[in-house]
């Protein structure tokens, strides 16, 4: 299974397993410095220090690798916003900002590789800091996993008696400081602006964009902010080359990544493989569905991103190959539900987790998320109307595209697909439908022919 970041799988895209991040998960102690230097860390890190910043910025574009917190941005890019040159007196330093908030419903990627390897993530964030030319780094991590801050916290520490952190990195001139912050379980905390007001101890709540993080980021100044997955990734193409990198994965969407399986199969988990694998295919490495009940509907990264049904079963997940199908490739947890669950119900679940989490700044999502919860509460009890999923669906209208962030879209997402894929598992909980039926549909319901 293991792999090394020099010798590419022996057949991209089709290959069913592509252990790069996950390839040391299983090694005894594999969160300890020892294990993590033992097999090839912080080498990348070495090399990286040798190389001019550039270099590293022009390698990460050259690489393709996009963002893994959702929305897929390339990171060699987003690196390249950052306004460079500017380091004399007076002139305002650089962050880099680690998004380890992960509290999209479905989503336990970052927690497992924080876990079982932290210090890639450390390696991580000194070669990007030192790309971007900053020299603090903050890695905010959601306060509900106090097992996940220990153990980052405790390879932090590590690193720092190893002369990797702190002045001087190695004789390499360049410092380096980390702060592993704790959030406080937020879901909006993990918006990438919501997250830098957090961090400065307000309210985790969106800013207006623009001006970018790039910008005007943590403290105003100019800031990168990257998901753990995104930055864990970037020791292994500082040492395996942008093209061993490209050599897993689609054009648009290289590289491997890690799909966490969840719901109703036999070995829910986590599995790295290319992007543009498909569900048909990671069904077969998680051992089908549990007891073989047949799937019924699933997320590919999340609740935020669109349902899909059995009819998709051989989509690409890649970012291009979900949108294809109406939804997007988000943070690649993939839901999988069988036929015993009804879709009004889980849908009504995740608007109530929405509802929830809304942080109150806009109207559209404040408002819409309130009244969708509502609206599903009462169906779900069999007391809605038929109305209903129409009145639903102009909510939902209301709230796409017109909230201040993010969070509106995602609440709308399992809504409106659900509507689309399970439109009358909807009306049959509506308890006005027999009077409005027509004969036939009223003699069907009552298990009548006509
Ligand atoms: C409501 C909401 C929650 C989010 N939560 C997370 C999160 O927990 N982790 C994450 O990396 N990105 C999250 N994002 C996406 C971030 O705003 C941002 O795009 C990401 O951190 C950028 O990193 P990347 O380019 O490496 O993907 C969230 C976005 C929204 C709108
Ligand atoms: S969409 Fe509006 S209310 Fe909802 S979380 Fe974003 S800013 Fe807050």
């Amino acid at each position: 299974m293991t792999q090394s970041p020099t010798s590419p799988p022996t057949s991209p895209r089709t290959s069913p397993l592509t252990p790069v991040l996950t390839r040391r998960w299983l090694s005894p102690r594999s969160w300890s410095i020892d294990t993590y230097t033992q097999l090839e860390g912080y080498a990348a890190m070495r090399k990286a220090l040798d190389s001019h910043p550039d270099q590293l910025i022009q390698l990460i574009k050259d690489s393709g690798l996009r963002g893994r917190g959702g929305a897929g941005f390339p990171a060699g890019m987003k690196w390249g916003f950052i306004p460079q040159g500017e380091d004399g007196p007076g002139a305002k330093p650089k962050y880099l900002v680690v998004n380890a908030d992960e509290g999209e419903p479905g989503t336990c990627k970052d927690v497992p590789l924080m876990m079982a390897d932290p210090h890639s993530l450390i390696e991580g964030c000194i070669i990007t800091s030192y790309a971007v030319r900053a020299h603090e780094c903050f890695i905010y991590v959601r306060g509900e996993v106090p097992h996940c801050l220990r153990r980052v916290r405790n390879a932090v520490d590590e690193a720092y008696a190893a002369g990797y952190l702190g002045s001087d990195i190695l004789g390499s001139g360049f410092d380096l400081d980390i702060v592993v912050h704790a959030g406080a379980g937020c879901y909006e905390a993990g918006e990438e602006t919501a997250l830098l007001d957090s961090l400065e101890g307000r309210t985790a709540q969106p800013r207006l964009k623009p001006p970018f993080p790039a910008t005007k980021g943590l403290y105003s100044a100019p800031t990168v902010v990257n998901n753990v997955e995104t930055i864990a990734t970037v020791p292994y193409i500082v040492s395996g080359g942008s093209e061993w990198f490209r050599s897993m994965g689609t054009e648009k969407s290289p590289g491997p990544k890690i799909y966490s399986v969840s719901g109703h199969v036999e070995r829910p988990g986590q599995y790295e493989a290319p992007l543009g694998t498909t569900l048909r295919e990671l069904l077969e490495l998680v051992g089908g569905m549990r007891d073989g009940i047949p799937l019924k509907f699933w997320t590919p990264g999340g609740s935020s991103t669109p349902l899909l049904t059995a009819e998709h079963l051989d989509v690409p997940l890649d970012f291009e190959g979900t949108a294809e199908v109406g939804s997007m490739l988000g943070t690649t947890a993939i839901m999988v539900f069988n036929e015993t669950v009804s879709v009004p119900w889980a849908v009504m679940k995740w608007t109530e987790f929405y509802k929830h989490e809304s942080c109150g700044k806009c109207t559209p999502c404040r408002e819409g998320t309130y009244w969708l919860t509502h609206i599903l509460q009462r169906m779900v009890r069999r007391e809605g109307t038929p109305s209903d999923v129409d009145t639903m669906l102009d909510v939902c209208d209301n709230i796409l595209g017109r909230s201040f962030c993010a969070l509106g879209d995602g609440a709308v997402s399992p809504i409106t697909s659900g509507i689309k894929y399970f439109r009358q598992e909807f009306l049959d909980l509506c308890k006005e439908q027999p009077d409005v039926a027509q004969p036939e549909q009223q003699a069907e319901l009552a298990g009548v022919r006509p």
